[in-house]
């Protein structure tokens, strides 16, 4: 799992006037809405006696402690310990938690899990469909028990869907083979596109044009995003936008934003929610079964073939961003016996200030970035 990008925490609509309690990256997190309706996001333990912070309450621009009332503002500071009494010393500087650089968009609580400085943050995946005309958007989430980079790498295989999806014909069709495609290389991520003519299955084979092609191409960004167009043919188009939330090693939450741009009305949304629900759950019977459930460290591990370029590209293209220092050592973290040992995310606060309470995670150290890199062209 790799800090230093922006992951998706929470529903925007579940973020009312509690505060919720968020996993990610193996560490808990308390996301909250201050008075003025910004989403915040701290480390979900208090350093006074290890509370959860997300049980507690919100107080105007502050998470209340539980425990002993501690109250701690977005900025992670601790603005007030009710013990000390009134008229007593202010509350010392390091009393504070991490926190989190926050972005809400599409109906999704975005937060920034590393210590990067502004300037030097990957973006997070546009949808620059959400607000265009023409177009209509709907959000939705569902989990799964897998690690994320078998989630990505089932949404990147363009082989799969003729074999787990209601679209292919499990091998009843002798034509079938995955058209030689390229690679798009990008900053942040790549992609790749297929044409083909398609059995046309679920709903939408009533209304699209059966003599044309179906264009699908998926491209990722950065360790855990990515979007699948599908073009159904020259009018209709789906697009499907996932942020991937790892949980932990095990388990992926991830957050879809589906954009069509035909039967635009609100109403029609049930119908693009039921079809992702199939989807997923197709995906779901094979990739929750995957040995080992954390894929092999080695791309050579597991045997590829011509139609696994793009998932290749992503395998590579993560060992890059692990050169960089940036990935969880969780080898080091399992070392600890459970329940025994405290971790947090590193937040931008500290590359400013000293003395904080909890250690961050450890991470594995950066390497020389492999030769013909992205980063290394760049
Ligand atoms: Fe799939």
């Amino acid at each position: 799992m790799l800090i230093n990008f922006w992951y998706a925490a929470e529903l925007s609509a579940s973020l009312r006037d509690k505060p919720v309690k968020v996993r990610m990256l193996g560490q808990n997190f308390v996301v909250f809405r201050d008075s003025h309706g910004l989403a915040r996001c701290l480390s979900n333990v208090c350093i006074h006696r290890c509370a959860s912070l997300a049980d507690g309450w919100v107080s105007g621009d502050r998470v209340v402690c539980p425990y002993h009332g501690w109250e701690f503002a977005g900025s992670g500071q601790c603005q007030r310990i009710p013990s000390l009494g009134p008229g007593q010393a202010p509350v010392p500087a390091r009393v504070r938690v991490d926190s989190y650089p926050v972005q809400e968009r599409y109906g999704i609580v975005f937060v920034f899990l590393g210590d990067l400085p502004e300037a030097e943050r990957p973006p997070l995946m546009a949808v620059p469909e959400w607000d265009q005309p023409g177009w209509r958007c709907n959000t939705s989430e569902f989990s799964l028990k897998a690690n994320y980079r078998r989630v990505v790498e089932n949404a990147l295989d363009p082989a799969h869907a003729e074999y787990v999806h209601v679209v292919g014909r499990r091998g009843q069709d002798p034509e079938y083979s995955v058209p030689a495609y390229d690679v798009q290389e990008s900053e942040w991520g790549a992609g790749m596109e297929v044409r083909f003519r398609s059995q046309a299955g679920g709903f939408w084979k009533h209304f699209r044009d059966q003599s044309r092609e179906t264009v699908a191409g998926t491209t990722f960004h950065g360790p855990s995003q990515f979007v699948t167009r599908i073009h159904i043919d020259r009018k209709m188009s789906v697009y499907q936008y996932a942020f991937d939330t790892p949980v932990d090693l095990f388990t992926t939450r991830s957050f879809l934003v589906s954009a069509r741009n035909f039967f635009t009305a609100p109403l029609f949304d049930f119908v693009s929610e039921r079809q992702n629900r199939v989807i997923v759950e197709e995906d779901r019977r094979v990739i929750e079964h995957l040995e080992p459930a954390v894929p092999f460290e080695s791309s050579g591990a597991d045997f590829s073939v011509k139609a696994d370029a793009i998932q290749l590209c992503y395998r590579r293209r993560l060992k890059e961003w692990e050169a960089r220092g940036w990935r969880i050592d969780t080898g080091r973290l399992a070392a600890v016996p459970p329940g025994t040992g405290l971790h947090v995310i590193p937040s931008p606060g500290r590359r400013e200030l000293r003395g904080w309470q909890f250690p961050a995670v450890p991470l594995v150290a950066p390497t020389e970035l492999p030769e013909g890199s992205q980063a290394a062209r760049a």
